[in-house]
């Protein structure tokens, strides 16, 4: 077992030394940790949809992916950001869709920022990741230090806890004519499982300023849904 990991659970231990969590490590040995570490590539694609959970592990509905990342329309040299971009796997995704972008992965849990810049430079020995800057941000600021042209707010909107604030910032980070993508699954009784604070589609287009942003289409596909907005 990794230095680290043993190290990750004696903190654990000690910091909530809980009925729970000493149930959680009778379970979940020391083996599936290494395990865990191991694969985490393929858990995190599985986490996050694109994967089948089920041996042999392929890809889920591998239309849509495609399509979605057909529709952000990724071109060379121009500047993209996604914002809230958890375990950054699909920003990894569009940077592997066209790797001559210049992406900008952006996050405001710690873990998960770490993660990813961990992941990163991992991966940054096998393959050229000097076009990707990560930022951590706030739940008011996106800390993008340049100007971008897409920016890419993936089943993220809806857990922004200061929308207005975030929308003021991704205006002054963006282009003029710079577009903004907003995918979410919709408050619907077929999306109940995906997570409890979705937003009708109301909702969310009453919540973008008119005079910031402009919608020019809305995308569906399947139960997902792309709102593609232009910098005004
Ligand atoms: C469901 S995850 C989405 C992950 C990823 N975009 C994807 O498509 O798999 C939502 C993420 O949004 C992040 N988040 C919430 N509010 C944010 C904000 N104001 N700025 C940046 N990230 C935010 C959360 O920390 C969380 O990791």
């Amino acid at each position: 077992m990794e230095e680290s990991l043993k190290k990750n659970k004696q903190l654990l231990l000690r910091k909530h030394n809980t009925t729970n969590i000493k149930k959680f490590f009778q379970i979940f040995s020391e083996e599936d940790f290494d395990l865990l570490n191991k694969y985490s590539d393929l858990f995190d694609l599985i986490i996050i949809g694109i994967l089948n959970p089920n041996f042999p592990f392929n890809l889920r509905n591998e239309e849509i992916l495609l399509k979605e990342l057909e529709y952000y329309n990724l071109t060379n040299f121009e500047a993209v950001a996604e914002i809230g971009a958890g375990n950054g796997c699909f920003s990894l995704l569009m940077f592997f869709s066209n790797p001559n972008i210049n992406l900008i992965v952006n996050e405001i849990n710690i873990s998960m920022y770490k993660y990813f810049k961990k992941r990163f430079k991992l991966l940054s020995s096998q393959f050229n990741l000097n076009n990707i800057t990560s930022t951590f941000g706030t739940s008011k600021k996106t800390r993008i230090r340049k100007k971008v042209d897409k920016i890419i707010i993936r089943k993220s909107f809806h857990h922004f806890s200061k929308k207005l604030k975030m929308l003021n910032e991704i205006h002054k980070d963006l282009n003029t004519n710079g577009i903004l993508f907003i995918q979410e699954y919709l408050k619907s009784p077929d999306n109940l499982n995906e997570c409890s604070m979705l937003m009708s589609e109301e909702e969310i287009l009453s919540s973008i300023p008119s005079h910031l942003f402009e919608l020019k289409e809305t995308k569906r596909l399947e139960s997902k849904t792309i709102f593609k907005f232009i910098k005004i």
